[in-house]
């Protein structure tokens, strides 16, 4: 891979996102296997400066450093000299000069993490802006269907829940619709955006029709904290009329798979049934996603082809 930041699915080529992918799965055997010192990134340094709440991507992107050779600083931007004003730009100068050479960012603002590569030397990966793009959460999904199905291509994935403040649905869009899936939408009209029509989904009336025949199901966070409220009534309405429960899932395949980035409010956007079911992959997820980081961190650096 030939380029110095990933900001987004968007702007990936498929070549691009199978070499991920490629190199993904393989630090995901050798992790199953315990193998967890691959030294891509020796005598260098990542910084994690995340601006908005994450458990499961920062621990993933620190691990997928340390496990890659690298020197993590995290930067908790509560106690950083953003609060005393200063601007993103200036505090990714101030990284530059300490001859950093990763900048992982998480901001509320969508395209922040493209203003900071364009002035930052260091390579730059969005762990999630706004409501635009979460590239590596959907790439971490097409490995966990990838190694699953030995394929994307031609398979159904139905995404469901808060479509308009999702940065995971649209990466996933964007990403599996460039390999081949079928991505399948369906939301409160509310939480609808139909722009997304254009960019190659099929947006469904009801969850029905979104689940019918679908290889994988995918549920969504509701993202309260983006929203004004009114686009729906209730959680539990949410929950009655717009989760999935097993009856819902029963519509696809058999063989179906059930994902969600997490964190999941049980019982709103899945229940528990589901969540822990047979056909969760929720915690593979969790291995692909250290897997997957692994590798762009290191295609990033320009090491490691496979
Ligand atoms: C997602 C995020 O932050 O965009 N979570 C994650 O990265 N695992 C989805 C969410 O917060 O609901």
């Amino acid at each position: 891979m030939n380029r110095k930041d990933l900001l987004g699915l968007y702007d990936l080529t498929t070549e691009e996102i199978e070499e991920i992918l490629r190199l993904g799965l393989y630090f995901k055997t050798a992790l199953k296997r315990g193998e967890k010192e691959h030294p891509a990134l020796k005598g260098r340094s990542v910084v994690l400066l995340f601006y908005e709440n994450s458990t499961r991507t920062r621990t993933s992107f620190e691990l997928a450093a340390k496990f890659s050779g690298a020197s993590v600083v995290n930067i908790s931007v509560a106690t950083s000299s953003v609060q005393k004003g200063e601007t993103l730009v200036d505090t990714g100068k101030t990284l530059d000069a300490m001859k950093n050479d990763f900048i992982i960012i998480r901001h509320p603002m969508g395209g922040a993490p493209k203003l900071l590569a364009e002035t930052v030397k260091a390579h730059v990966v969005n762990g999630g802006d706004g409501i635009n793009e979460h590239p590596t959460q959907a790439l971490l999904d097409m490995l966990t269907l990838k190694e699953h199905f030995g394929r994307i291509e031609g398979l159904k994935v139905a995404i469901l829940g808060d479509i308009r403040h999702s940065r995971v649905a649209k990466s996933n869009l964007y990403g599996l619709t460039k390999l081949g899936a079928e991505v399948r939408l369906f939301a409160p009209k509310t939480l609808m955006p139909e722009r997304l029509e254009r960019e190659g989904a099929i947006l469904c009336s009801s969850r029905e029709e979104a689940v019918r025949g679908a290889d994988a199901v995918m549920g969504l966070r509701i993202q309260l904290e983006r929203q004004k409220g009114g686009n729906f009534p209730s959680l539990g309405e949410y929950a009655k009329y717009y989760g999935l429960d097993e009856q819902i899932l029963s519509y696809a395949k058999k063989s179906a798979l059930v994902l969600h980035p997490g964190p999941v409010n049980r019982g709103v956007e899945l229940t528990s049934a589901v969540i822990d079911g047979k056909q969760s992959r929720i915690e593979d997820q969790v291995l692909s996603g250290l897997s997957v980081r692994m590798a762009v961190l290191s295609l990033l650096a320009g090491e490691e082809k496979v």
